[in-house]
């Protein structure tokens, strides 16, 4: 795979694919701008190098047609400011007028294209969508890793039609932490995965369980796996047909010598609201009628120390409704485990992204990825589509 240091970028128009779906509240005031913030230095290093910026991205999942719901606008705006610099807001990612806008630019200007996926055709990984695309520049580089689990026109079709390709250094750095935390790592390799379901996760976990040292479960996927032990779970939501998965997995670790640690206690309630009356119990003693919504204070206890002597760390997903006060102590007990570990920690996935964020705590994480599926893809060991479009 080339890089974009390897290319000559003077005076050349230089399409940027992006992930600047960014979460926007009903104003459409962006409230967490960390994509736009980590492409900034591929986009910093093209101007220095004299390029001209065409910067192109999704929003969301509009229907495929225009949706102003959905414009990229308000990222603009806020590139602009984070730049200090005019980003010019294109109506639309192709046709005439944005054919003649890029042949007007000069060095140094930047162009923000109108959300890809206002055309049906990006998700269809269109060839003509995606030649047209390519012939607004000379260089195409792709720095969106969040979204290079998906085989989109932008990022996959694309690489047919440029001469010139190269990955952007956000996706330079993605790859690279994720592959110095699996090949060769540091050991105990510890793995922490959680989130709702074991069914999105199951993919990750099998992968993952021929890599790793420890495998430390929580949120409700482990109800699945205390389930599949026996344990009766009450109201919790399992998925009944994941069991003979989990079972199969619990089965593989013993025979490998992996330590798979789930929880011991859980914080129960009638249902998971942020007003509910809770307690903690062992979870061979989850009363009729209750659900799950945390993991227990004794399973905190368990998992920070599993994670003591932990060398390298992979998280992805939360521990419980950390959204839900009562429900969050199991995500910020991990939080504050990961971010006071000298391993090489490595976090993916939005909502323990937002987690550490909230907490305060994300600038004590080694690195935090800017993707959910894609961080996945890559802990279920599979080939990102657009990278491998990029590598051909
Ligand atoms: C994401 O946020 O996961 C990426 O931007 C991809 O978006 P998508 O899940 O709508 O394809
Ligand atoms: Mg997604």
């Amino acid at each position: 795979m080339k890089n974009i240091q390897d290319m000559q970028l003077n005076e050349k128009r230089v399409l940027i694919r992006v992930d600047f779906n960014v979460p926007m509240d009903e104003n459409k005031t962006i409230t967490d701008d960390s994509r736009i913030k980590g492409a900034l230095e591929t986009i910093s290093y093209a101007l220095d190098k004299n390029a001209k910026v065409i910067l192109a991205s999704h929003l969301g999942r509009p229907k495929g047609g225009p949706d102003s719901k959905f414009s990229l606008a308000p990222v603009a705006n806020q590139l602009s400011t984070l730049l200090n610099k005019p980003v010019q807001m294109a109506s639309d990612c192709i046709g005439s007028d944005v054919q003649a806008a890029s042949e007007k630019m000069v060095s140094g200007d930047i162009i923000l294209l109108e959300n890809l996926r206002f055309h049906a055709e990006e998700k269809q990984n269109d060839n003509e969508f995606a030649n047209a695309l390519a012939s607004l520049c000379d260089i195409y580089i792709n720095d969106a890793f969040a979204v290079s689990h998906r085989a989109h026109a932008s990022v996959e079709a694309i690489n047919q039609y440029v001469n010139l390709k190269a990955a952007g250094f956000l996706l330079q750095k993605e790859l690279n932490y994720f592959k110095k935390a699996m090949n060769n790592p540091a050991r105990p390799l510890t793995a922490v995965i959680g989130g709702a379901k074991v069914s999105s996760k199951l993919a990750a976990l099998k992968n993952m369980i021929n890599h790793v040292d420890k495998i430390i479960i929580g949120g409700a996927m482990a109800n699945t796996f205390l389930k599949c032990l026996d344990c009766n779970v009450g109201k919790s939501l399992v998925e009944d047909d994941c069991l003979w998965d989990a079972h199969s997995l619990l089965k593989h670790s013993v025979m490998h010598n992996i330590n798979v640690y789930l929880p011991i206690d859980a914080i129960v309630a009638q249902g998971i609201q942020p007003d509910a009356m809770t307690c903690s119990v062992p979870v061979k003693e989850i009363p009729q009628g209750q659900m799950i919504g945390d993991i227990g204070p004794a399973t905190c206890l368990l998992y920070a120390e599993a994670i003591q002597n932990s060398q390298t760390i992979i998280w992805n997903g939360p521990m419980g409704v950390f959204e839900m006060d009562p429900f969050k102590n199991g995500t910020q007990s991990m939080i504050h485990c990961v971010a006071n570990s000298p391993a090489l920690t490595i976090v993916g996935g939005g909502d323990t992204d937002a987690a550490l964020h909230r907490a305060g705590k994300a600038d004590q994480i080694d690195y935090i990825s800017t993707g959910g599926g894609a961080f996945l893809t890559l802990m279920e060991g599979k080939t990102l589509p657009a990278v491998a479009a990029l590598n051909h």
